[in-house]
Parts: structure tokens; sequence; C-alpha cells
């Protein structure tokens, strides 16, 4: 019988599995989903309630007027201890419940390729799921390890994730490099400076060209949070004034708007009171139609869609200088043209905090940047132009290297194959 083992690189917005033959030592194909799922509000004939995992997640999530549950990012509530579940139609899911029906939906359409039922699997852990303690980071390999279980997984390795990057990278040198690699997700940015040998490739142990990894928590997630928080908050009410007490006039809070610049603190609207002080806010302000905005985007689930909008905007200013902001929808009008400095101005404390994130990782690791062969930067995030300055500043003369930005991952997981030899 053949065999086959997967490499999963589960993401915070893209997930892939590459199909590995061991015995011809190659990868067999790749596959790359979008890491979503959707809980449409009806339950099926047979009752059980359905779901939709990757592409058509969102399809049918905007098909249905944005009606029942869309989950994105899930990656990033695997190290929070304070979520435990979630209730979905009188059904409970686990966070490992959660990110089961991503791993699920690879590993069938995976199995269906092959024609077998594959339980071996490496799969792909950031440097640290979380910035704040290794308890967490404990918390979220379990998690995920029990993820793998639930899909059918019964022989599973872990491997940090740029490692996997810089296994895909060795594929394509023709000689031994020292190699900085550098994977900036949608969630997270992580390093890894390591020997690499295309005599090597597979082979079995690798410790000692694993020089250092490290990361940090910020990644393309950070950017649209940051570009709703200075472009997208106006629109829906962050200057509105109200009339707190007869002739006192205030402005709204400020936090209010925080909670609509991260997806995972959506939910802080759902409490009666927060309903009620903003419908408060609202009468006080006399109506003021920018604050009705947030109403909507509220009442509607319109964030993923107008983050959807805040990201067509960065993918623009990748290549373009000049890229709208635009979005139209039930009585919400936002046109408006952003230029790349007001772009890299917008992320600018976020791309300092990576550079100074880089420099200690350097410094702590005793990394001479005159000694880096090459540089390999991967992940959706490296499209970003600050991003590439950021490197061709610190490293002006070393090759920058670029691969496949969202399948890197899983392919060099697949090429970790050495992790079962013992
Ligand atoms: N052309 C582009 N320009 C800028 N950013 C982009 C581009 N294409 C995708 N992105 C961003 O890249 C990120 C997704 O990248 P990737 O798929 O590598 O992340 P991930 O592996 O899911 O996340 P992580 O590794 O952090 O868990 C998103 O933030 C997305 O908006
Ligand atoms: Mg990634």
């Amino acid at each position: 019988m053949k065999k086959f083992l997967y490499g999963i690189d589960f993401g915070t917005t893209n997930s892939a599995l590459s199909i590995f033959d061991e015995e011809k030592q190659e990868i067999l194909t790749t596959i790359l989903i979008p890491s979503l799922i959707y809980f449409p509000n009806q339950v099926s004939s047979d009752g059980t309630l359905n779901y939709v995992v990757g592409e058509t997640a969102i399809s049918s999530y905007l098909s249905d007027g944005m009606d029942g549950r869309f989950i994105k990012s899930i990656k990033q509530i695997l190290s929070k201890s304070s979520f435990t579940e979630t209730r979905i139609q009188n059904k409970r899911y686990t966070a490992s419940n959660l990110v089961a029906l991503i791993l699920k939906e690879l590993k069938s359409r995976a199995d269906e390729i092959i024609g077998f039922d594959c339980k071996k699997a490496i799969i792909g852990r950031p440097v640290f799921f979380d910035d704040d303690s290794s308890q967490q980071d404990v918390l979220a390999q379990t998690r995920l390890s029990k993820a793998a279980e639930l899909s059918g997984f019964t022989e599973v390795r872990f491997q940090f994730e740029p490692i996997g990057a810089a296994f895909a990278y060795e594929k394509t040198l023709i000689k031994k490099e020292n190699v900085l690699v550098a994977d900036l997700g949608g969630g997270t940015t992580d390093f890894t400076y390591l020997v690499l040998d295309p005599e090597k490739v597979g082979s079995s142990n690798r410790t000692d060209d694993l020089m250092a990894t490290g990361g940090i928590y910020i990644g393309g997630d950070s950017f649209d949070s940051a570009f709703m928080w200075e472009k997208g908050t106006p629109y829906f009410g962050k200057h509105t004034q109200y009339e707190a007490t007869p002739g006192k006039v205030l402005t709204v809070p400020k936090s209010l708007f925080a909670n609509i610049c991260t997806w995972d603190k959506m939910n802080f609207f759902n409490g009666l009171r927060i309903k009620k002080d903003i419908e408060n806010y609202y009468y006080f302000s006399g109506n003021d139609p920018q604050f009705k905005n947030l109403i909507t985007l509220i009442d509607n689930n319109l964030a993923y869609s107008v983050f959807q909008s805040i990201e067509e905007t960065k993918i623009g200013l990748s290549k373009k200088d000049v890229t709208p902001f635009s979005y139209a929808n039930m009585g919400i009008a936002i046109q408006e043209d952003i230029t790349i400095d007001q772009y890299n101005e917008i992320i600018h404390k976020d791309i300092q905090k990576i550079s100074t994130y880089l420099d200690e990782f350097m410094e702590k690791n005793n990394i001479r940047a005159d000694e880096i062969d090459s540089l390999f930067l991967t992940g959706g995030t490296s499209l970003v132009r600050a991003i590439q300055h950021l490197f061709k500043r610190k490293f002006p003369n070393v090759k920058v290297n670029t691969g496949d930005n969202f399948t890197s991952v899983s392919k060099g997981l697949a090429y970790s194959s050495y992790l079962f030899d013992n």
C-alpha cells in the first residue's frame, strides 16, 4: 500500500494541507482554504446543524444576508483560557471542536485525492501562540492536538511554522546557506535562523542546523485593526457628540470603537446594557447619521464585509500608490482614496514593533547581519510594502527571496517527515 503523510498549516487566515508521498519523497499536491466557518441559522431537514467551511463559508454567509454565525481567526482563541466554549444552536463547541472542522475539511479533501483515510500528519504551530504566557502556549498546542485527534489523525507531530517555511525554501537551493526566514501571516510574524543545505532535505536530525527561532503576535490582522481604527471608525461615529446633561456636550466614548476593530471583540455589543447605552447616545446626539452607521453595523453583523473592504484596500496598496477605501451597504457609504503614505503611517506602530523585535532577536541570538546569506520572506503579509522596505533597510546587502506566500509552510511541514523517525 502507498504511504502518505500530510503537512498541515492551520493559519489565522488561510489553512493549507500538502500531501506527501513517502515512497517518492515528494509532494503530490497542496490544498488551500480560508480558515472560515459559517453556521447558517436554518437547521437542515433532519434537525442537524449544517455548517460550511472554507471558500463557500464566505459566499453562503453573504448570500444569507450575514445571518447566522460566522467564525474567523479561530486560531487566535486557541491560546485564550477565557474562551471555553461557544453555543451554536444549542450545541456546544470548544476551541478544539471548531478547529477540527477546518482540519476535517482539509483531511477529507485530501483523503479523497489519495483514496484512503490518512492518519499521519505534521501540524505547524507558531513559535509563540500568544505574547502573554507559556501556560497559554501549552494550552493552545494541547487544544490543537485535540483538534487533530477529533479530525481522525492518530499519528501527529508538531513543527514550528517558520521551520516549515525554511524547508520549503531549502528545496529550491543549490548550495548551503545561512538563512533568516520570516513568515508574516494574518496573526503572527515568526522568525527562524538556520543553516539550509539542499543535500539535507528531509534528512533525520536538523537540530544542529537550527540556530534560533522567535516570533511576535502581530500580523496582517493587526494592520486591518489599525486601519479600522484610523479610517473606518470615523464613519461609525467616533467623533459623534451628544448632550450628556442639558447644555453639556461630550464626545461618545472612544472605547466603544475599539470593539469594532478586532473580530473577537464584536460580541461585546450583544449585552443588553450596552445596547441601551448605544440607543441613548444616538438619541442624545440628535440622531447623528454616522452613529446610526454603528447601530446598522451591529444589528446586521456587517463587520466582516467592512473588514473585507479594508483588506482590499491593503492588497491594492501592496501594488499601487493610491487605492480607494470604499464600502456601500444599508445606508453606510464610505468612499475615500488612501495613499501609500497614509497607509504606512497607520501601520507604523506595528511595523516598529516588528522591527524592534527583530533587533532583539538578532542580538539575543548573536546573529550578525553580515553572516546571513539570504532572507526568505513568506506569508501573505510579506507582500505589504512597508514590510519589504523594513527588510531592505535592515539587510541592504542580503539577497531577499520570496516563495509561495500561502503554501510554503505546509509544503515544508510535509518535508519534515524525519520527525517520525524516533
Ligand atoms: N497582496 C497582499 N498584500 C498585503 N497583505 C496581504 C496580501 N494578500 C494577503 N494578505 C494578508 O496576508 C494575511 C494572510 O496571510 P497568511 O495566509 O500567510 O496568514 P496565515 O498563515 O493564515 O496566518 P498565521 O500564520 O499568522 O496564522 C492576511 O492578513 C491578508 O490580509
Ligand atoms: Mg501562516
